[in-house]
């Protein structure tokens, strides 16, 4: 197994990532990506955002990546997004602290902050800088902290995720998706996270990619209408029980393993995306969060895990947020944040209602009282958060106690209900994705790298030489280069050093073909293909070759385009 070394080596010296401000010495957890970085990012991002947006109807928005503080108050980050850390007391070095002790129990990710220190005192745990001795645990919260325009007065927070953005904006693509759910939105784009340690490569970064998906559903319907496709398939799982065990997705669900249809149909997509853009099947597997490790926000949690040189690693996190966010951003806000789902017929219900205590409200907001009585009766009494309700009139807003309302049960006759959506949201790190790809892409061929990412990722498709940068051989290739490019294709024109080098130079970077100009192009206008795994060499025609590349990098069979020797 390639380790963690030769990835970021390979990556800084053939372009595909270098260390962040690396001339003034770099920052911990901070990379750039280079050209080839870019290309195969952009082309993994694409490969997503088509099965999201074309295979599934979801729709994509681009949010702030920087939000006001009651944002991130509702979303629960400000109070609650935090790690547990310790420090060394000699040399003050941070340390995760669950990672500190990560070799000593199988999950530390659970453990509460008695937990751990016992751990470290028992296992006399030290310092692995200095040998120092370690402070007690206490959280340390990863919200990078702002200000929004001049004054101190005006909080910001980076994102630390991309979810809020579309959160916030509910009502607003509940709308255009013309008041129907399921609707399912995608964002690409930064967070950032002001991890206590980041060692890992590009596992842990402080500011970083994500892919997330956020799929509003009926809370009372949590079925898809496509899983009966994939529910013969398997799925690798391993429990919050600690069993490991591989099952078709159907038997999950209906074993009560995977809690609902949703969450499982979305576990094997992710697995189908996965392996598209170049993950090992036989190294993913799916892991059931302990109640105590879920984020704040879940219901419950399956992280897509990878087995790297790092060991199995979080790669995706699929979470049923419940409802969660939107009934905290509506309490927050003061805004609906709720769909409605309409009967066939109008139907007789029984419901929550408050109704206001007016002889309490008149004293305590005088003329006020009888438009915060009003904007009450209209409130959802799920919104009642310890103990109050707050409402917004005439753009204030009032918290008011429970000793000025009672909650009822009203029967009334309605055309439908209105809910908070729950969400099923897979998200997905782009970083660690990449990582990897590129190390389970990672092979040795007579000590030579090759790279066997998948046509559709790799950033080079085609490699175009001639055999000698003369007797019009380097005309012939430009041509087909050109031709290659203007068709859509990414080439790398190379003319330099021996023809082994070249093919060497394109395996390292994972480029799947490359066709080479001789002399007997111009005796019989054919060229050669070389296939990067395999290494093998057909003849083809010069102006097949456009048709010819389309093929192979669709992975269709090439016969028709074979000349025989
Ligand atoms: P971890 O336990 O490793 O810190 P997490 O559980 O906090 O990760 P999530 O909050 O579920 O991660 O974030 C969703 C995804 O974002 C993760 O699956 C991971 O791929 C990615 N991610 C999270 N934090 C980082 C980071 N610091 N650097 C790179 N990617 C990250
Ligand atoms: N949006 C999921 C997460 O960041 O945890």
């Amino acid at each position: 197994m390639a380790d963690a070394q030769d990835i970021l080596s390979l990556c800084k010296r053939r372009g595909f990532l270098y260390p962040s401000y690396e001339i003034y010495g770099g920052v911990a957890g901070m990379y750039d990506y280079g050209p080839l970085g870019t290309a195969l990012k952009n082309n993994i991002i694409e490969i997503w955002r088509r099965l999201y947006t074309l295979g599934e109807g979801f729709i994509e928005i681009d949010s702030e990546t920087i939000g006001p503080e009651m944002v991130f108050k509702a979303s629960g980050h400000v109070d609650e997004f935090a790690d547990k850390m310790v420090k060394c007391k000699a040399c003050e070095e941070p340390y995760r602290a669950d990672h500190i002790v990560s070799d000593l129990h199988p999950n530390a990710g659970a453990l509460s902050e008695r937990e751990i220190e016992e751990l470290i005192r028992k296992n006399n745990v030290v310092c692995p800088a200095c040998g120092g001795e370690l402070s007690n645990v206490e959280e340390f919260n990863l919200m990078f902290k702002t200000t929004i325009g001049p004054g101190s007065g005006r909080v910001g927070y980076m994102r630390p995720e991309t979810a809020q953005g579309i959160f916030v904006n509910f009502p607003n693509l509940y709308r255009y998706n013309r008041e129907k759910l399921p609707l399912g939105v995608i964002q690409v784009g930064r967070g950032y996270r002001n991890e206590i340690s980041p060692r890992q490569g590009m596992i842990r970064l402080r500011e970083f990619n994500m892919m997330e998906c956020e799929l509003f559903v009926d809370p009372e319907d949590k079925t898809w209408p496509r899983f009966g496709d994939v529910a013969g398939d398997a799925i690798r799982l391993l429990t919050n029980d600690g069993q490991e065990m591989e099952v078709t997705v159907g038997d999950a669900v209906e074993k009560g393993v995977i809690c609902n249809q949703v969450l499982a149909y979305f576990m094997w997509f992710t697995q189908e995306f996965l392996k598209a853009v170049g993950i090992d099947g036989e190294k993913l597997r799916f892991r059931q969060h302990e109640k105590d490790e879920m984020a704040h926000y879940a219901m419950d949690c399956w992280d897509a895990e990878c087995l790297l040189s790092y060991g199995w690693t979080e790669i995706v996190g699929i979470a049923d947020r419940g409802c969660w966010d939107l009934s905290r951003h509506a309490t927050f806000s003061g805004v609906e944040m709720s769909s409605f789902k309409r009967f066939d017929e109008p139907q007789e219900i029984e419901r929550d209602k408050i109704k206001p205590q007016y002889d309490k409200l008149g004293p305590m907001y005088k003329g006020k009282a009888g438009k915060i009585g009003k904007a009450m009766e209209e409130a959802d009494p799920e919104n009642v958060v310890d103990g109050s309700i707050t409402v917004e009139v005439d753009g204030e807003r009032f918290t008011i106690s429970s000793d000025c309302f009672d909650v009822v049960k009203v029967k009334e006759k309605v055309s439908g209900v209105r809910r908070v959506p729950h969400v099923i949201e897979p998200s997905h790190g782009l970083d660690r994705i990449i990582y990897s790809v590129l190390e389970h892409s990672y092979t040795q061929r007579e000590d030579q790298t090759v790279l066997r990412l998948p046509s559709a990722v790799a950033p080079i498709k085609v490699g175009v030489f001639p055999l000698m940068a003369r007797d019009g051989l380097d005309d012939l290739a430009a041509e087909i280069d050109q031709e290659l490019r203007f068709g859509g294709i990414e080439t790398y024109y190379d003319e330099s050093g021996s023809i082994g080098r070249r093919y060497a130079r394109m395996d390292e970077i994972g480029t799947p073909w490359c066709i080479t100009v001789d002399y007997r192009t111009k005796e019989d206008g054919t060229v050669t293909l070389r296939e990067r795994d395999s290494t093998s060499q057909v003849r083809v025609r010069f102006h097949d070759v456009l048709k010819v590349v389309q093929t192979a990098l669709c992975g269709a069979d090439l016969s028709e385009f074979v000349i025989n020797e």
